[in-house]
């Protein structure tokens, strides 16, 4: 039997909900605009050679992603439940319920490793803020010199310090989420993504006009195929997932606030194009002043917090209050990004808790922040007094960070897109899809095409490439 029933399911809608279409695109791109774009994205373009990278990842993102995306809609949107719920409404008592299981654990994990990398965020804001990142230090020998990547490790090592800056930023999410759906996660998210957009096109600018701008712009744009490996197609379909936000049922959440007359498809779009533009702007930002100082793209995660820095110095000695006001915009930035992502984790979680146990919004709210505080701090301590603990090998950070971006997202897109493409009642996708018969049916047929067949083989063949190797 197809599930789903119409019906009965759009009646029962007694929750809370977004106020306005802005309020929808704005909330959506906020999750999916987040540290995935301006920390994950330029170190994978680096690693992966470019605009090959970023070729290929525009294929993901419209082959695969978006699908993954428009899915998350149909379910939340139809069923109007959390990520566990909606499955349970939509198909009750079938297994299929374990796509949101795995994705409310996924939510956990995921706003415990993310929130450690926000932690550092915060605490490089505070740094520029107090000038105390830029300018040159004494060292013993009485040279000057600023390693920036010795201060890098020294902060994230520390057993305290860290942790402190990750249990603030989890507040301040808490703060937000806790205030419900129109006054805390639409309202925040009107207010810091205009911030954050119009941040990234100021930097933008200000990157672009610097000396030695040209040849950032040119390894962004020009694309070499010999760089194009294997992993750099796997590490491709994984960031177009994180930075889309899609796997985690994470918009199964969020579309459960829409209300009936959102257009999904239009939406899903919109947040394709603004999540992809930031990306690549990130990119028109970081790479240009990277190249300006003549340090390898391919740098890593220490990209933002380690040669970044160096740049601002250089700025910064050059002109200082150009420096000064480039690194402060440029950590402001990534921690709004970073927040409203955050908040977008923090929901999925919250959001189950006070259903399935008919909890208040706010206890439920404090439990998923003290878990992820008490996770988010296994995570830190991974990378200084416990780097030795490990389990499969690898320290909590890694080891969250793998069972998220590799298995969870992947499985639980796959399984979407199963559920929406051959279990749902063709009806009620086709309702969905078209806005109950009220929008245009022409991109129907090509969209039920990638929901059925183009993206679960694809994140099928990518995920089992993928994983295989692992256990051979
Ligand atoms: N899309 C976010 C980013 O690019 O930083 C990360 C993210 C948000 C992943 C929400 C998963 C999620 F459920």
């Amino acid at each position: 039997m197809k599930g789903g029933n119409y019906e009965l399911i759009t009646m029962d809608s007694n929750r809370g909900s977004f106020g306005s279409q802005l309020g929808v695109i704005l909330a959506s791109a906020g999750s999916a605009v987040g540290l995935g774009n301006i920390w994950r994205f330029p170190t994978e373009v680096g690693r992966g050679g470019g605009a090959a990278f970023i070729l290929i990842y525009l294929g993901f993102i419209l082959l695969l992603a978006m699908p993954v995306m428009l899915c998350e809609f149909i379910i939340g949107h139809s069923a109007r439940s959390n990520a566990i719920g909606a499955f349970q409404k939509l198909s009750p008592g079938k297994p299929w319920v374990v796509a949101g299981i795995m994705g409310v654990l996924g939510g956990f994990l995921v706003l415990s490793f993310y929130s450690v990398v926000a932690g550092w965020t915060l605490h490089y804001t505070v740094q520029s803020a107090l000038g105390q990142l830029q300018g040159l230090q004494t060292t013993d020998n009485g040279l000057q010199a600023t390693d920036y990547g010795l201060s890098f490790n020294a902060f994230v090592s520390d057993p305290w310090q860290p942790i402190l800056y990750l249990a603030v930023f989890l507040l301040l999410t808490h703060f937000v989420v806790a205030r419900g759906i129109q006054h805390g996660i639409e309202r925040y998210s009107k207010l810091m993504m205009p911030m954050l957009l119009a941040i990234i096109v100021f930097l933008m600018g200000f990157s672009l006009t610097m000396p030695g701008a040209a040849e950032g712009v040119r390894f962004l744009l020009q694309p070499d195929l010999n760089e194009v490996t294997p992993e750099v197609v796997l590490g491709a379909m994984g960031q177009a997932f994180f930075s889309l936000s899609v796997g985690l049922g994470c918009l199964v959440t969020y579309s459960s606030y829409f209300s009936k007359e959102t257009r999904l498809v239009k939406s899903a779009m919109n947040v394709c194009i603004i999540d992809t533009m930031v990306a690549v702007l990130s990119g028109l930002i970081i790479f240009p002043t990277v190249f300006r100082v003549g340090i390898a793209p391919d740098a890593g995660p220490g990209l933002v917090f380690i040669t970044l820095p160096n740049v601002f110095n250089l700025t910064f000695s050059e002109m200082p209050i150009v420096g000064y006001v480039f690194a402060l915009l440029f950590y402001v930035l990534l921690l709004l990004a970073a927040l409203t992502s955050s908040i977008s984790m923090h929901e999925i979680c919250t959001a189950f808790i006070s259903e399935h146990f008919q909890a208040e919004r706010r206890r439920a709210a404090v439990v998923v922040t003290f878990i992820c505080l008490l996770l988010g701090a296994c995570c830190s301590l991974s990378f200084g007094p416990w780097q030795e603990v490990t389990v499969f090998g690898r320290g909590f950070f890694d080891l969250f960070d793998f069972t998220v971006t590799k298995f969870l997202m992947p499985l639980g897109g796959l399984l979407m897109t199963l559920f929406v493409g051959w279990y749902l009642d063709r009806k009620l996708v086709e309702r969905e899809l078209t806005n109950g018969g009220t929008l245009s049916v022409r991109l129907m047929r090509p969209l039920l095409i990638l929901i059925r067949w183009v993206a679960p083989i694809g994140i099928l063949v990518i995920f089992l490439n993928e994983i295989i190797p692992l256990f051979m």
